[in-house]
């Protein structure tokens, strides 16, 4: 396998083909944005940590049986993975009322929600990935319903694996975002899963451990991706 072009620059990571058309290279930049884009920063070593977290969450998920894109790291900033189509929907699963389910629904950050929510999100930096309902989603032809069904399924069992694996761990799930894609008729988990993607908080103090400290400017940014990373190496 040698790295090939790059073939996409994202915000916050840049993919590469290989010398086999099915798999590609995902490099981790330290790059951060927020608010789509309108706040640009870096945060030190984030490409290197979030390549680790997001392995570990990849081996843990393969593990229990979700299939993944996840083939294995190259280096500290670097991992092969399964090429794929990527569904253009960001499926978001809650479990407390966060960011902005928060703000839709009046609700004091940390409210714990009676079950697992699961949002969709058209992926669309123009539109500034607008939240979308499934008739929103048969109407774009994105995915059918099936499909839809599908990754709203996986994306709530992916939420009883993570919310157990961290909880043992003193951390709490309280949302997070996945994307899939299409690879030889099967949908499989893309993307990553790290303190870009998810809200975490200390289940002893409720500090967060994730981007909303870039987000929100409160300071220790690097130091709480570390300290995820820590709890889960
Ligand atoms: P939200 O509360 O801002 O809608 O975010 C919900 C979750 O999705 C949170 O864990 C952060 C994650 N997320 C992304 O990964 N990318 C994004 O562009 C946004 C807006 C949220
Ligand atoms: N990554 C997204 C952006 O750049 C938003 C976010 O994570 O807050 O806009």
């Amino acid at each position: 396998m040698s790295q090939g072009t790059l073939f996409y620059e994202g915000k916050a990571k840049k993919i590469f083909s290989t010398d086999r058309l099915e798999e590609v290279l995902v490099y981790y930049k330290d790059d951060a944005t927020a608010f789509n884009g309108l706040k640009k920063g870096t945060i030190t070593s984030k490409g290197v940590l979030n390549n680790a977290i997001s392995a570990l969450f990849f081996e843990l998920l393969e593990k229990n049986g979700v299939p993944t894109h996840f083939i294995r790291t190259v280096d500290d900033r670097t991992m092969l993975v399964k090429r794929l189509k990527i569904i253009p929907l960001e499926v978001v699963l809650r479990n407390l009322a966060a960011g902005s389910l928060a703000q839709r629904l009046g609700w004091t950050e940390g409210r714990e929600l009676p079950r697992p929510v699961v949002e969709f999100y058209y992926k669309d930096d123009a539109l500034g990935d607008p939240l979308i309902n499934h008739y929103h989603v048969a109407a774009l032809g994105v995915a059918t319903g099936a499909e839809l069904a599908f990754l709203e399924e996986t994306g709530l069992a992916i939420n009883r694996i993570l919310v157990r694996h961290l909880a043992a761990r003193n951390t709490i799930l309280v949302d997070f975002k996945l994307e899939f894609g299409r690879s030889q008729g099967q949908i499989i988990l893309g993307d990553e899963i790290s303190p870009d993607t998810c809200r975490f908080w200390d289940a002893s103090t409720r500090k967060k451990l994730d981007k909303d400290r870039f987000r929100r400017d409160l300071g220790s940014v690097e130091e709480a991706y570390q300290e995820i990373y820590n709890r889960l190496k």
